[in-house]
């Protein structure tokens, strides 16, 4: 059992992680929600039948009228259209501005519930329960909400802190690989950036079965990191920045793959790998052995370390299309495997170094 603390001030909150924990709920959301009578727990409809009813059945248990609302798994779901249902559906069951949301799954859930929370009644108490990797070591830490719209994704959004984030490792037990993996490439990103002991922590335990055999270790440490930048910059206008590593290019790659062909994660993986070549590149990385330890270890963990994708796709995510204003981009580069930098470069300089590592 681990529990870090996020101190932001005002808004501080627990992220508490134990095994089974979910069984054990109620008595913690009654003790960050003290004055909620009603709970509005929303879910998917894969998640939903595995874990909603042990999680309500925790609630009555500690007094709370708590309800379910299942949305359709997947991406499709974070849409405003949805987030219209959940309003309407919260008032239709007599959700009060003293009552919470909870949102239990992964990043999607998450972040459509956090919105809803945020907006309705301009703002109630939110608990995150999150039960994918990827919404355990990212998404339900920092208060970053959102849905997508047509225009792009996460463009719609608030930051809502949660009042609690609990973490029941063992429900990433049900996940599919591909989604455990997905989940990986962002705490393999987490030792690039912040950590080298911890890059080569999981460089010695390449695969899923060793990851889960020091889960508690994975998560805490990857929230950790997560937490200090976030209270470090909790409006992502510095510090977080370092975070979007392998995210420009992995951009790239999810828009080529028309966000079917790759999951963010394989984007990732493979956009890691691009940014590390890069920095090699520009002289900012000089061990050049450390691409190839990240590709490995990526690989191990089954997730792709190249991807094909057109050369307008690359110019459109490092933004030198009409889109987006200004000359310079901010490029997450590495200097060594566990320290990035952020380093303002002209858009064209950093076009013409993946042309000569992309070849497009
Ligand atoms: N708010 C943030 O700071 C932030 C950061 C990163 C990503 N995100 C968002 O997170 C979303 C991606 O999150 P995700 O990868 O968790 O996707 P997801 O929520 O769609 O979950 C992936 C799949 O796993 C299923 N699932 C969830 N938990 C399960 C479990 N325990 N067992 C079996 N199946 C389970 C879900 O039903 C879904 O089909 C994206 O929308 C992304 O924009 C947000
Ligand atoms: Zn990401």
């Amino acid at each position: 059992m681990k529990t870090l603390r996020v101190d932001l001030p005002g808004r501080e909150y627990d992220i508490h992680m134990e095994t089974g924990c979910l069984d054990t709920a109620g008595a913690r959301v009654r003790a960050v929600c003290p004055r909620a009578k009603k709970l509005f727990v929303v879910t998917d409809t894969t998640v939903g039948p595995l874990y909603g009813r042990r999680l309500l059945d925790s609630l009555a248990g500690a007094g709370l009228e708590a309800g379910l609302f299942a949305v359709p798994a997947g991406e499709e779901s974070k849409n405003a259209a949805m987030l219209a249902r959940l309003w309407e559906e919260m008032m239709a069951r007599g959700l009060t501005r003293t009552d919470a949301v909870v949102a239990l799954g992964g990043g999607v859930v998450g972040d459509l519930a956090g919105f809803a929370a945020a907006t309705i009644l301009r703002g109630v108490d939110f608990v995150q329960i999150p039960t994918t990797l990827l919404a355990q070591v990212d998404s339900s830490v920092g208060g970053k909400v959102a849905v997508d719209l047509d225009h792009g994704k996460n463009l719609a959004g608030a930051f809502w802190q949660p009042r609690l984030v609990l973490m029941d490792p063992a429900t990433l037990d049900t996940l599919p690989d591909a989604t455990f993996a997905d989940g990986m490439a962002e705490v393999v990103k987490y030792g690039c950036i912040f950590d080298r002991d911890f890059f080569d922590f999981l460089a010695a335990r390449p695969s899923r079965a060793a990851v889960m055999g020091e889960i508690e270790h994975v998560l805490y440490t990857c929230c950790d990191l997560k937490r200090r930048v976030v209270v470090e910059d909790e409006r992502d206008t510095g510090a977080r920045m370092l975070l979007n590593f392998g995210h420009t290019v992995g951009h790239a790659f999810e828009k080529a793959g028309n966000y079917q062909t790759w999951t963010h994660g394989q984007a990732v993986a493979a956009g890691m790998v691009v940014a590390a070549r890069l920095s090699v590149e520009l002289g900012v990385l000089e061990d050049g052995g450390a691409v190839a330890r990240l590709a490995e270890l990526l690989e191990a963990l089954g997730l792709p370390t190249r991807i094909q994708c057109g050369w307008d796709d690359i110019v459109e995510a490092v933004g030198l299309d009409k889109k987006s204003a200004g000359d310079h981009i901010s490029f997450v580069l590495l200097e060594q495997l566990g320290r990035a930098v952020a380093r303002r470069m002209p858009k064209g300089e950093v076009l013409q170094h993946l042309k000569a590592i992309y070849g497009g």
